[in-house]
């Protein structure tokens, strides 16, 4: 696997697959890789000539400097996971190279329509820090395809529209959540979570199935539902709720009836790790 500091290299050692006209995967990360990122790679690999990952922990996302400190990393385990998975171009900036240019003058892009609920109000500066990353990302790199967890459900939505509305030529696919034998969405920040929260964390998953197995009763309402998941989660005094949403999965509009496309979203905490995951079904 060859590993890549800056741009420059990168994009030098690109060229030689572009002028071949082979296809080029990307899967973008924040490193700590688990099962949920070598899933998103081997879609890449499937479907792709080469595979590209990025490691880099983007400043600009965090709207808590102490969970940005926190973030957990595993430069040497995750060179070795990639390695052994044959991945073919790893790119591990720092944030000199990625942010050394930029300053006072930095852009910031906003999709209103998708950023107004979810996870924006509670993490204000989060999508629009990911979009920076992101766009810059693609111009380094220029895949053919992207592979976006759909565990972060608002984040693919968010990324689909900015390549549609910026015309990118890329393909974003969306990679079904991987889960735990407990049902436990997988994510990085799981690492923080001690042995006991790591129980009640998986009554984020049990709730919302819950909530899909009662959806399809005759006349029960958004309201209900909500309440079946709040009471699930808080059978713990442990889980404090953010959020509870009940959406078209599609516009991230609030559904007055359950019925059609559904997304159910929670975002909790636990101790100060903040948990998200959510489920998409019809009625
Ligand atoms: O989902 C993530 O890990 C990050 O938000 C991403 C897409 C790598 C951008 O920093």
């Amino acid at each position: 696997m060859e590993i890549h500091s800056t741009v420059k290299g990168l994009r030098e050692s690109l060229k030689k697959y572009k002028l071949k006209n082979q296809t080029i995967g990307f899967v973008p990360t924040m490193g700590y890789l688990h099962e949920g990122h070598f899933n998103l790679m081997e879609e890449s690999k499937k479907r792709n000539d080469i595979t590209v990952v990025s490691i880099f922990v983007n400043p600009l996302q965090f709207n808590d400097i102490k969970d940005f400190e926190k973030y957990p990393k595993n430069e040497e385990g995750d060179i070795e996971s990639l390695t052994k998975l044959g991945i073919d171009i790893l790119f591990l900036p720092s944030s000199e190279e990625i942010y050394g240019q930029v300053g006072e003058a930095k852009i910031e892009m906003k999709i209103p329509a998708l950023m107004k609920n979810l996870c924006a109000p509670s993490r204000i500066g989060h999508f629009e820090g990911v979009i920076h990353i992101v766009s810059k990302l693609f111009n380094y790199v220029q895949p053919d395809k992207v592979y976006f967890g759909l565990k972060d459900y608002q984040q693919f939505l968010i990324i689909k529209e900015l390549i549609h509305n910026l015309s990118f030529p890329i393909e974003i696919i969306g990679v079904e959540t991987v889960r735990e034998k407990s049902g436990l969405a997988m994510s990085s920040r799981n690492s923080r979570l001690t042995k006991e929260e790591s129980e009640d964390a998986t009554l984020v998953y049990r709730s919302m199935k819950m909530a899909e197995k009662n959806s399809g009763k005759k006349n029960i309402t958004i309201p209900t539902l909500k309440e079946i998941i709040k009471e699930i989660l808080l059978s713990s005094n442990m889980i404090k709720i953010d959020y509870i949403e009940i959406l078209d999965p599609d516009t991230l509009e609030n559904k007055e009836f359950v019925s059609g496309k559904i997304l159910i979203a929670i975002a909790v905490f636990l101790g100060n790790v903040r948990l998200i995951d959510n489920i998409r079904f019809e009625v």
